[in-house]
C-alpha cells in the first residue's frame, strides 16, 4: 500500500493521538484501499509513515483488534478482518410458543430435490465448497487404511464404531471444553443419524421438543417423521436461543426434551455466550428434561477460540452431544457421532436394532485423516476463508436487496440469514430465482407453522463474480415484487 494514502500527523502530541491513527486506517479500511484479508502496513512502517511512537501504532492496533477489524497472524502481520457490525441485523424472532405438528414436508423435499441438481448454483443447500474439503487427502487416507488392513469391512461392526475415530473425537473434544472417552462416543452415519437416534431415546409421539426458532429443516422434518411437535422459542440472532423465553415456555408446557444448535446455528449463525450456556444445561437438569445439542458447525469459527459445547457445563449426563464431520471433512463420507450421557445405552441398542454399526472404511479414512495431523492446518484455513465469504456476501446482500433489508453476523458456519421487506415472499423468490438458474433456501422450511415468510437463507460457501451477480440478480427480483 502507497505511504502516500497516509499522509503524516500533526507532530504536537496529542491525548488519543492512538484513536487518531486507527480512525486513519478504518477510513482506509471502509474506503476498500485495504480490502478483507488485506495486510495493513507494519507497525513500524506506520511509525515512520505518520512519525508517531511504535507504542502509539500498537495501541491504535490493539483497539482495531478489540473492535474486530484486524487481526494478528503470528510472523506475518495485521490483517484485516471480515466485519458486519454496521448491517443492519434481524431482531430476536417471535414464534407463536405452542406446540404444533411440522409442516411444509413437500416443500423442503421439492428443495431438496434441486438442491442435488448440478447445473443449478446452489446458494440454498448448506453444503460446504468442495475445494475447501480435503478430499485428496482422505482419498489417500482411504487407500492407505484398505491396504493396510485387506479385511477391512469383512465383518460386522460393534454398534459403539471404529476405536480409532472414537479416540480422534475424543481427543477433539477437549477443545471444545468437555472430556470424553472413546467409550463414551458412538458413531453414526452423519449427524443426522445422530439427531435422530437422540429424539428416538428421549421422546415418544406425541411429545413436545422445544428448539429454537428459526431452526434447521432437517430437525423439524426429523421431529415430524417420529410424529412430535415442536415448541418454537423465540432466538437471538447473535446469542441464540432466548432462556427467559424458554423457562417461560417450560413452565407452561409439558416439555419431553430441548434441543439446540449452540455454536453457529443453522439458519442464524448464533453463538450462546458460554454463560448462557452453563444455564441452559442447568435448566435442563433441574427440570430433568434431556438436552439435545447438535455442534456440526462448532469447528467453524471465525474468532480466537473454539466456543465450548453445552455438553462442557454438564455435571449429570442430561446432555447428548451430536455432531460429524460433515461440514468440515467430507458430506458424503456419512460420518458422525453422539456422546450421549447417561441415555448412552439406549442410543448403542437403537443402533444395533437400526443398522447394527457405521460402515467401516468411511470411519476409518478419516480416523486416518485426523491422525495425519493436518485436520487443523485445513481447519484454520477453511475458518478464514469462510469467515471472508460471509462477509463479501452479507455485504453484497445489503447493497442489492431492497431497502429494509437486514442481515445476520455469523461469527462462524458459512450461512447467512435474510431477512427482505415483510411483502416480499421468499418462496415465490425461490421459484423465480430457479427460473435463473440459482437456488436458495425459503425462510418458511425453517419453522414449524410456516414463518419466516420473508426470509432466505443463503450459503456462503461459494464466493465468485459469478455468486455476486446471482445475489445481484436476487436482489433485484425481490425489489420487482409487488407490495
Ligand atoms: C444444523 C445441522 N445439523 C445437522 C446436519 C446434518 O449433518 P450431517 O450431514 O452430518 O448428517 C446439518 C446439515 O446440514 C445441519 O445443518
Amino acid at each position: 500500500m502507497a505511504a502516500t494514502e497516509i499522509t503524516k500527523l500533526q507532530a504536537a502530541p496529542r491525548v488519543n493521538l492512538y484513536e487518531e491513527v486507527s480512525g486513519r486506517i478504518l477510513r482506509l479500511i471502509d474506503n476498500g484501499v485495504y480490502k478483507i484479508g488485506d495486510r495493513i502496513p507494519s507497525v513500524r512502517a506506520l511509525s515512520q509513515q505518520l512519525s508517531v511512537s511504535i507504542s502509539t501504532v500498537t495501541e491504535a492496533y490493539r483497539l482495531m483488534e478489540d473492535q474486530g477489524r484486524i487481526e494478528a497472524r503470528p510472523q506475518s502481520g495485521y490483517y484485516v478482518r471480515p466485519y458486519l457490525a454496521h448491517l443492519p441485523e434481524p431482531a430476536t424472532s417471535q414464534p407463536i410458543v405452542e406446540p404444533t405438528p411440522v409442516g411444509n414436508g413437500e416443500l423442503v423435499m421439492r428443495v431438496m430435490r434441486d438442491t442435488a441438481d448440478p447445473r443449478l448454483l446452489q446458494l440454498g443447500a448448506a453444503i460446504p465448497n468442495p475445494e475447501l474439503l480435503p478430499l485428496g487427502k482422505l482419498s489417500r487416507s482411504m487407500t492407505a487404511v484398505l491396504r493396510k488392513d485387506k479385511n477391512l469391512g469383512s465383518t460386522y461392526d460393534a454398534p459403539l464404531g471404529c476405536e480409532p475415530l472414537r479416540v480422534q473425537i475424543a481427543r477433539r473434544a477437549l477443545g471444545a471444553g468437555c472430556t470424553l472417552t472413546p467409550d463414551q462416543v458412538l458413531t453414526t452415519v452423519g449427524g443426522a443419524e445422530a439427531l435422530n437416534l437422540c429424539l428416538q431415546v428421549v421422546c415418544r409421539p406425541g411429545d413436545t421438543i422445544a428448539i429454537e426458532s428459526p431452526m434447521f429443516y432437517g430437525i423439524l422434518q426429523t421431529i415430524e417423521s417420529l410424529g412430535l411437535k415442536a415448541l418454537e422459542i423465540p432466538t437471538h440472532p447473535r446469542d441464540g436461543i432466548s432462556l427467559e423465553a424458554l423457562r417461560y415456555a417450560l413452565d407452561q408446557n409439558d416439555v419431553r426434551a430441548c434441543l439446540v444448535i449452540p455454536n453457529f446455528s443453522n439458519p442464524l449463525g448464533s453463538c450462546m455466550p458460554d454463560e448462557n450456556k452453563k444455564a441452559l444445561a442447568e435448566l435442563a437438569a433441574e427440570r430433568g428434561i434431556p438436552l439435545i445439542e447438535d455442534d456440526v458447525y462448532g469447528e467453524l469459527y471465525f474468532g480466537h477460540e473454539r466456543p465450548k459445547v453445552i455438553r462442557a457445563f454438564d455435571k449429570t449426563g442430561n446432555v447428548l452431544l451430536c455432531s460429524s464431520f460433515s461440514k468440515t471433512v467430507a458430506p458424503g463420507y456419512r460420518v458422525g457421532w453422539v456422546a450421549a450421557g447417561r441415555f448412552q445405552a439406549q442410543v448403542e441398542y437403537l443402533k444395533f436394532v437400526r443398522n447394527v454399526s457405521t460402515p467401516v472404511p468411511t470411519q476409518m479414512a478419516v480416523a486416518a485423516f485426523l491422525e495425519s495431523g493436518g485436520y487443523d492446518h485445513h481447519l484454520r484455513r477453511i475458518r478464514r476463508t469462510y469467515a471472508k465469504q460471509v462477509a463479501l456476501m452479507a455485504q453484497a446482500v445489503a447493497r442489492y436487496f431492497p431497502e429494509g433489508t437486514k442481515v445476520t453476523r455469523p461469527q462462524g458456519g458459512y450461512v447467512i440469514w435474510v431477512e427482505m421487506p415483510a411483502h416480499v415472499d421468499s418462496i415465490e423468490l425461490y421459484r423465480v430465482a430457479l427460473h435463473s438458474g440459482v437456488t436458495i433456501a425459503p425462510g418458511p422450511i425453517f419453522s414449524a407453522r410456516g414463518k419466516y415468510r420473508n426470509f432466505v437463507r443463503l450459503n456462503a460457501a461459494f464466493w465468485s463474480d459469478k455468486v455476486k451477480d446471482a445475489i445481484k440478480n436476487l436482489g433485484r427480483l425481490a425489489a420487482e415484487m409487488k407490495k
